[in-house]
């Protein structure tokens, strides 16, 4: 299984974003870029425009997680401006299935996102219009939160949901991320990792992501 490292932006220095995309550039597999309209989630970061100029300066694959209240209609807009991947939320899309097909129709894959307390188990039907589950390792909105090790459980079940299903669906984990904890979401089965304060935290943001990535590759193999 392939191991992915996406640093996420929300921890970089906002007035040096492109500056901080290159920063992990050479190391990192994609860059993750948290889109929150401070009401799904209490925060407010970036929206299209800034994802649109970012996208002009990031070598990496962009992925984007939209934390926000109307997703059917911004995330196509996402994928239409080059995001590589666009992320939606269970909880806050009304119209999931054609928002997921909309993303791929315009050429992006397509991610489902589920909070710490959301159940996989009601969406399990919706696995043929996905390219990569989200599981949220922390309630979503902030960077620096404490890894919420209640979810272990449900990332065996989604990694068995996915493996049963087949294709190339990847299980993305976000929140809390970092060289204490990579391993635990390894073994139980995720294969794409978001680390915010683990890499623009570190003195060497490239050198954190190799080392993220080493424990993620060490730790599968023993599971
Ligand atoms: C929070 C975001 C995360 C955040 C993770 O809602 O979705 O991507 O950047 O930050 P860390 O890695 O610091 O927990
Ligand atoms: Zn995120």
């Amino acid at each position: 299984m392939n191991m992915r490292i996406a640093p996420s932006l929300l921890a970089a220095d906002f007035a040096r974003l492109a500056d901080e995309a290159e920063a992990v550039s050479e190391a990192a597999d994609w860059l993750h870029v948290d889109v929150m309209d401070a009401h799904f989630v209490p925060n407010l970061t970036i929206g299209l425009p800034v994802v649109e100029s970012l996208l002009r300066y990031s070598r990496l694959p962009m992925d984007c997680h939209l934390m926000i209240t109307d997703p059917d209609h911004w995330a196509p807009q996402y994928a239409e401006a080059g995001a590589r991947n666009v992320t939606i939320h269970a909880e806050a899309a009304s119209a999931p299935i054609r928002t997921l097909r909309q993303i791929r129709a315009a050429g992006a894959r397509a991610g489902l996102a589920f909070n710490p307390a959301t159940a996989i188990e009601p969406y399990a039907d919706l696995l043929p219009e996905l390219d990569m589950v989200l599981l949220m390792t922390i309630e979503p909105g902030f960077g620096g939160q404490e890894f919420m090790d209640m979810v272990l459980p449900k990332i065996r079940r989604a990694r068995q949901y996915i493996a049963r299903h087949g294709g190339d669906i990847w299980l993305q984990v976000d929140g809390g991320v970092s060289e204490e904890t990579i391993e635990l979401c390894a073994e139980a089965g995720a294969d794409m990792f978001v680390a915010g304060t683990a890499v623009y935290g570190a003195a060497d943001p490239s050198a954190a992501v190799k080392s993220l990535r080493d424990l993620a590759v060490a730790a599968a193999g023993r599971a």
